[in-house]
């Protein structure tokens, strides 16, 4: 049998190299505060991947994606173990576009905070008296760049995001750099209003697209996650303050009234928060997690 190692490592995600396609893993980790927990959280991994399986299907109607398949029968043997099973995608390869793809339908995080000092974020202007985690008159695009490791992101505007594309693939520049934008504001308000039917609330999320073999715009990476996105419960959704995030608001509780805590969490809070993705998961695809 072939051993696989993985060519990325990140915090929550694994990615091996599968010759023409990729197999990304999202493991059981779980971060908070930008710190990785000591504790596993049996079954996310699967949650997350079988949330994005079902997005690639739910928008492929609008842009097509790189999933292939999530069942460990289409990949090699290596894969054929229980820890891959249910959370391992199987993917198009793709010519990654440098640009996280940034929609917010609501006003919150570092978005509220420019708007206080300006009434604009990342240089659009927005309406006057909005307050923290009101709803946006219309999503708005943000993108921004992939910095290199250890950087922060940096915010661009749409501009910018030509020129960064245009360096890259040229000719193409405007092309890219609308498609995205264009796909990225489409696929919010489908999923955004969607989601507010079952009961969620997606403030924002990142996309990340490439061009496929023969140069075509397609989406990549995860989909609408609670880790690639805000998601809040529509029960109690109120304007004035920050919301409860759905899938961690447990574990941020419990954190910030045990600092000395060293990343050991309760295996109480730890169960509360399974739940959480898995009600996150119910309520959105209707079924329950196989
Ligand atoms: N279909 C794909 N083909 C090639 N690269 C991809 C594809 N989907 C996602 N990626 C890339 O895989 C990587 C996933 O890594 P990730 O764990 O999210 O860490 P980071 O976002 O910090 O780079 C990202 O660089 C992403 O752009
Ligand atoms: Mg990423």
């Amino acid at each position: 049998m072939k051993e696989f190692k993985p060519v990325k490592e990140g915090k929550v995600r694994e990615i091996y190299d599968n010759g023409d396609s990729l197999i990304m893993v999202a493991t059981d980790r779980i971060s908070a505060f930008d710190v990785i927990l000591k504790n596993k959280v049996v079954k996310k991994g699967t949650v997350l991947t079988q949330m994005s399986r079902f997005w690639f299907d739910y928008t492929k109607d609008i842009v097509s994606n790189h999933m292939i398949s999530v069942d460990v029968k289409d990949m090699p043997e290596f894969f054929r173990q229980p820890q891959f099973d249910g959370n391992s995608m199987m993917c198009r390869k793709l010519t990654m576009l440098p640009i996280e793809c940034i929609v917010r339908g609501y006003i919150t995080g570092s978005g509220w905070k420019s708007y206080q000092e300006n009434e604009t974020v990342c240089g659009i202007r927005l309406p006057a008296g909005l307050k923290e985690c009101d709803k946006l008159p219309e999503p708005i695009y943000t993108p921004s760049t992939k910095a290199e490791i250890g950087d922060h992101d940096e915010n661009i505007n749409f501009e910018k995001s030509i020129e960064v594309l245009e360096k890259q693939f040229p000719g193409h520049g405007e092309e890219y750099a609308t498609a995205i934008r264009d796909n990225t504001i489409a696929l919010y308000k489908k999923c955004a209003d969607y989601a507010l039917t079952r009961g969620i609330i997606i403030a924002d999320t990142k996309f990340e697209f490439g061009l496929d073999e023969n140069g075509r715009v397609v989406i990549g990476d995860e989909m609408l996650t609670p880790d690639s996105s805000r998601f809040w419960p529509l029960e109690g959704y109120e304007h004035g303050h920050d919301q409860p995030s759905f899938d961690k608001q447990f574990v941020r509780n419990w954190l910030k009234a045990n600092p000395d805590s060293d990343y050991n969490l309760p295996q109480e809070i730890i169960d509360k928060t399974i739940a959480k993705y898995l009600e996150a998961y119910e309520l959105l695809t209707g079924s329950k997690l196989q």
